[in-house]
């Protein structure tokens, strides 16, 4: 993977989200994604092999950085690939996700494939997990629904921002109204 401020090499396997090569959807969002606080704790919420989180450790080291799939072989690449880039990430079941968790950051290229209504409460329960200054960036296609996820997200009292679009993708923001 090449970025203009990074780069590495990660493993992937049959039955595991894009497998071989890197989502074309996840490449957006790891090129235009604002860059990182150096420190907190981030997620990445679907992390498949891990190319989200890997670049999360890579680019602020010192933050705790997990990866969360229900996949296990999605956990095991993502730990491997950690391990091959010497940095540190932690691998959860979304079931071992602690209720009191509180995230500085979240990334993800989310499961749109669970479905609409699972999918919303799947990012809701993360988004409340945003610590006060917290931010998500979400990518999302626009044919599985990016533009209604961005107004529902604002109907539901979030702030919502398309920071780009590219080839059908958005990349959103979301963090939660000032009071
Ligand atoms: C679109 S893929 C993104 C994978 C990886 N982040 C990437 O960009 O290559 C979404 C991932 O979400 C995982 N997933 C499915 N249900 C989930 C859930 N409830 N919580 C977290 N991740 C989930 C899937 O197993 C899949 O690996």
């Amino acid at each position: 993977m090449l970025l203009p401020d990074l780069a590495f090499t990660f493993q992937t396997d049959r039955g595991v989200f894009s497998h071989g090569h890197l989502d074309s959807g996840t490449a957006f969002l790891l090129q235009h994604a604002p860059a990182p606080p150096q420190t907190g704790t981030f997620v990445d919420i679907g992390c498949g092999a891990g190319p989200i989180a890997l670049t999360l450790a890579l680019r602020s080291p010192s933050a705790q950085v997990i990866a969360v799939d229900p996949n296990a072989r999605a956990r095991e690449l993502t730990k491997q690939n950690a391990l091959d880039n010497a940095v540190a990430i932690t691998t959860l079941h979304p079931d071992d996700v602690a209720e009191e968790m509180t995230v500085d950051l979240i990334w993800s290229n989310p499961p749109i494939r669970i479905g609409k209504a699972a999918l919303r409460t799947l990012l809701i329960e993360w988004l409340h997990r945003l610590s006060k200054d917290g931010l998500a960036v979400f990518v999302v296609n626009r044919h599985l629904g990016a533009d209604s996820l961005h107004r529902w997200l604002e109907d539901e009292g979030w702030s919502v921002a398309r920071i780009g679009s590219r080839s059908g993708f958005r990349l959103l923001t979301v963090r939660r109204q000032p009071n």
